[in-house]
């Protein structure tokens, strides 16, 4: 069965394996990116928002199958908090609508393990309070106070407690759409150049990122994954945050989960 899927980030790394991945098994991938894509559109604004919504529509004549909202940074600015959170909200809460006409609705995002690092409070409280100018006048404070290294973890503790927050509502799981995410370790794309090209700077990365189980992953992992959790047969995960980081979650959380 072809399924018609959307893919923000689609132009690099994670996003762009899965594409490759779902385009060669014959479904139809509408890409969106800043370039390279079937669709541009920055999802800092509200325009490029705005933009992926109806250029969505127009293009799937009104109905898609899944959503993966995967674009993101992990510069420490403003703008990892606006493509981070509320562009994942934006392409997760604006394309929703037209998943109603699927039989098989399923929608997911791109977290991090990252999501397990200390957090801003104060950043993370802003979003979930969907405040975007609160939002990014925390992270502009943060960067002000030499700890903008806290902003990429607080996007994505943000988003996943967003997703855990919403994926048991009626708009979700009352609507039949499962909605989960994944959490990836180190994967070698264009993000991590500068902690995977050196064997020095990859040992000092996982030293931060424990990954025992196989170490530094391909796109193409986390892209089988995505695969996975927007199938037809992915029909009762609901809320997961699925850790593919070769064992960084159980290293650093231990027992505290269970
Ligand atoms: N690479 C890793 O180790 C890793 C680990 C955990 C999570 N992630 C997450 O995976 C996702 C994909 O990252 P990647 O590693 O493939 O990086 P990447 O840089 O290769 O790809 C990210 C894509 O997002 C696009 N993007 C960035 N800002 C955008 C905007 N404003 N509007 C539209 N598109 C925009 C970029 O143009 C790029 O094509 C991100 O959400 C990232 O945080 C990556």
């Amino acid at each position: 069965m072809t399924r018609t899927y959307v893919i923000t980030g689609a132009a690099s790394g994670i996003g762009a394996a899965t594409a490759a991945l779902l385009a060669g098994q014959g479904h139809r991938v509408i890409g969106v990116d800043l370039h390279d894509a079937d669709i541009t559109a920055d999802l800092t604004t509200h325009e490029g928002r705005a933009a992926l919504v109806s250029h969505v529509t127009e293009l799937s004549g009104g109905r898609i199958d899944a959503v993966v909202a995967n674009a993101g940074l992990a510069t420490e600015s403003t703008a990892t908090v606006a493509v981070n959170y509320f562009g994942a909200l934006a392409t997760l809460e604006g394309l929703r609508p037209l998943l109603s006409g699927s039989d098989a609705p399923r929608a997911v995002a791109t977290a991090s393990m990252a999501s397990l690092f200390p957090v801003d409070d104060e950043l993370v409280d802003a979003c979930l309070a969907h405040d975007e100018p609160a939002a990014l006048h925390r992270a502009q404070q943060l960067i002000d106070a030499g700890q903008g290294g806290l902003i990429y973890g607080s996007t994505k503790r943000a988003l996943v407690r967003w997703i855990r927050r919403n994926a048991a509502t009626p708009e979700w799981a009352g609507a039949g759409i499962p909605l989960n995410a994944v959490a990836p370790g180190i994967i070698r794309t264009p993000m991590t150049d500068s902690f995977t090209a050196t064997e020095e700077s990859s040992k000092a990365i996982l030293e931060m990122v424990p990954m025992p189980l196989n170490g530094i992953a391909e796109p193409a992992v986390v892209a089988n994954l995505l695969g996975y959790l927007t199938s037809v047969e992915n029909s009762h995960l609901c809320g997961q945050i699925v850790f593919v980081d070769g064992g960084s979650d159980v290293v650093i959380r231990g027992d505290s989960t269970f």
